[in-house]
Order: C-alpha cells, then structure tokens, then sequence
C-alpha cells in the first residue's frame, strides 16, 4: 500500500503519516509549507525509523501532480492538504475557495488520468448544521456558516458525485470533530503560526506563561456549566482513523461519510481543569464575551465508524491533555523552538 498524503507536515497529516509509517505502509508526501514546517517531516522519519519521498509544492499544480503520480506507484490519497481558519475564511473567502476547491479538484484529474481510484478526504463536523441535534450522526442535514465550511462542504459534493461518474472510484469522507492532543513522544505536534484561534493550544500557552490566562468565550451557553461543549479527540485516535479508511476503501467503491470522534462532550471547564489536574499545572481564565458563530455543544455520535471501520477513539482526556503539555513544554516555540 502506497499513499499520497498531501498536506503530511501539518498537524494531523504529520500523525497520520507517522502512523501509516508505524503499520509498515508506504507514502509520499507533498506539501508547500504555508502552514507548517520541514522539521516536522525530519521528526516523523526520525520517529519511524523510514524515509519516504517528499515533494515541495502546491497541490493546485497540475504538473507536478502528474509528475509525483508518474514517479510513484499510488494506491490511495489522503488529503489533507487545505486552509483551515475560519475567521481568515471570512477575510479571504476567494483565497480559501480557491485553494481547497482547486487542489481536490486536480487530484482527482490527476487520479483520474493514472487509475488512482481510492480518495480518504479531510472534512469536518462544520459541515453539520448548527441547530442539528447532538450527538449528530451521518444523516443529519448539512449546512455551514463560515467560507471555510462550505468548502469542505462543496468538496464533499464533488467527490460524492466523482464517485457516482466512475463506480470504481472509493471515496470516504472523514468528519473531524476537534482533534488534540500530540504523539506521546512529544516530538510532534500542534504548531500554530500566531496567537492561536483554537482552545486547547491557548490553554498550553498559557501554562507555559505565554498568555497571561485563557478567554473563555461566554458562560451563558444552554450547557450544564454554561461554557461550550466539543468533542475532542486526541490526534493519535484521528490518525489510526485514517489507518482504517484505508482498510475500508480497498473493500469497499462508492462514496462513505464517517464522524471520527469520541461521542463524549466537554465543556471549556472541563478542559481547564483536566489539563491542571493531569499536569499539575496552572491555567487562569478569565470570563468574557461569546466569539461570534460558536455553537452551545457540538458533538459526535461514532456508531458508524465502529461498525464500519471497526475503529473507535481509545485516548482519555487525560492523555490528550498529557500529551499536548509535553509537545508544550519540549517545543515552546513549536518547531521553529532552538532554530
Ligand atoms: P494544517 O494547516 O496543520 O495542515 C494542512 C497542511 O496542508 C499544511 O502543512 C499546509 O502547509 C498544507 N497545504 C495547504 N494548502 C496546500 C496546497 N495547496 N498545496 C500543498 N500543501 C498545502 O491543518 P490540519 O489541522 O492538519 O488539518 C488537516 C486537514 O483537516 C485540513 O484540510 C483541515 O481543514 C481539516 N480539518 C482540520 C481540523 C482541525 O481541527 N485541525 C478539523 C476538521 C478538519
Ligand atoms: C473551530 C472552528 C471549526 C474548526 C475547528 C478546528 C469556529 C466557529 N469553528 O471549532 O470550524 O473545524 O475550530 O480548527 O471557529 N474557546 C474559548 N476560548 C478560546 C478558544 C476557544 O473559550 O480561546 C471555546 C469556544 O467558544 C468553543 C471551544 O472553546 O466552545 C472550542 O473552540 P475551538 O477550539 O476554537 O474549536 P471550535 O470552535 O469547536
């Protein structure tokens, strides 16, 4: 088995390739670093003991998509490859159409051309409507709020229909809840570029002094402690997902939708006081208003995956926690920390 992990030196495709590495599978990657960092490719073969090809560049180009197809026998893509921020999605919608529209785009031609016919794609729960009721599974409808989310939406539309043009074309579409944590080495995890959007590396931060407490955005949630409910899952959890995708997509054409998170809700609280408890550490917090577009609890209901896939999420919230500190403490800085 041979992959083409696109996006593989951002947060999620450096686990996943870590764990396809650790199944003695083969992949390629390619990624053009405008959200990541090389060190993060030398950590994974550092960590697997393998060396896999790389391509430096845009999976938007064509060209080069053909040239990695024509020097490597693929088996499967997964792509991860994309734009992820939501408040920069509403900047810069066209900048995010674009590149999460035009790189699934090409890859498929690009599959298309050299009989590649399996497809493990990145969505999000984003694509759930916002009044869906919780736990939400497949079925529900979908329906997005922000740029970012309809591109995963749209994306999800074109592969379900590449899918039904060419019956022997296998498609799963992974739905993310929201993935934490790090490898349990510490050596890779998440490295975000500025001040971080997302609750848990703001929580590590400001354990580590960065941030003088954490924001929680508003108390007045229909929550039992008022603050927002997610389903976070730890980031080793999601990667072996992708392991079972895999699985399934070599069995199975056609086009799947899978949730991949745990089905257990937390509140911003409880992940304060987890990630205090679990590291003895200090995270002051301060109240404040609501971020505009959050939702009071989005979480997942994982029956599917486990019947299907034969995966479920295995990491408590401690590990998660654990493991985020450690990649915490070990890379103040993320990857660019002694560079
Ligand atoms: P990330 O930003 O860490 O990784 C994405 C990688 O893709 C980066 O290395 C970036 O440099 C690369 N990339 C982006 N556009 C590219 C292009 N045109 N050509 C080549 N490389 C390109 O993000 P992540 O958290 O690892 O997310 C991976 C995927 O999962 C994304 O598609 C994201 O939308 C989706 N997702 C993430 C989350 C989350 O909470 N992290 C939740 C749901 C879905
Ligand atoms: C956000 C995105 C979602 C994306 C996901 C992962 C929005 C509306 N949604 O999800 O599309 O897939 O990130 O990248 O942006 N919180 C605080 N203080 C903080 C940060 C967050 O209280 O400093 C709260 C939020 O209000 C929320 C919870 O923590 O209740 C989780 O927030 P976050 O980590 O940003 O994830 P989501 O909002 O679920």
């Amino acid at each position: 088995m041979n992959a083409l992990v696109t996006g593989g030196a951002g947060y999620i495709g450096s686990h996943t390739s870590l764990a396809l590495l650790r199944q003695d599978m083969d992949l390629v990657v390619v990624d053009n670093f405008s959200n990541s960092h090389p060190e993060a490719l030398a950590r994974v073969k550092a960590l697997s003991g393998k060396d896999f090809p790389f391509y430096e560049g845009d999976v938007c180009d064509a060209t080069l998509l053909d040239r990695i197809f024509s020097e490597n026998a693929i088996d499967c893509v997964i792509h991860f490859a994309g734009l992820k921020s939501v408040g920069e999605s509403v900047a810069q919608p066209l900048r995010y159409y674009e590149n999460n529209l035009i790189s699934t785009l090409r890859l498929l031609q690009a599959m298309g051309a050299h009989q590649v016919k399996r497809m493990i794609f990145s969505s999000s729960a984003t694509v759930y409507r916002s009044d869906s009721p919780m736990p939400v599974d497949e079925s529900a409808p979908l329906g997005c709020l922000n740029p970012y989310g309809w591109t995963k939406f749209m994306c999800e539309q074109i592969l379900r229909d590449a899918a039904v043009a060419d019956p022997k074309l296998s498609v799963v579409l992974l739905r993310y809840f929201n993935p934490i944590g790090a490898d349990s080495s510490g050596q890779i995890g998440e490295d975000p570029d500025d001040i971080p959007n997302n609750l848990m590396p703001y929580v590590a931060q400001t354990a580590l002094g960065i941030h003088k407490h954490v924001n929680v955005f508003g108390d007045n949630y229909n929550t039992p402690d008022g603050t927002g409910v997610r389903d976070y899952i730890h980031v080793s959890d999601l990667a072996d997902g992708h392991v079972a995708a895999i699985a399934y997509a070599m069995e199975h054409t056609g086009s799947e939708a899978f949730n991949l998170g745990t089905g257990v809700g937390y509140s911003v609280l409880d992940i304060i006081s987890a990630f205090e408890k679990a590291n003895r550490v200090k995270v002051p917090y301060v109240i404040g208003p609501r971020r505009r577009g959050d939702a009071d609890a989005v979480y997942s209901n994982p029956d599917k995956a486990r019947r299907l896939l034969g995966w479920q999420a295995k990491k408590t919230l401690t590990d998660m926690c654990r493991d985020t500190w450690s990649w915490q403490q070990k890379n103040p800085h993320g990857y660019r920390t002694g560079s």
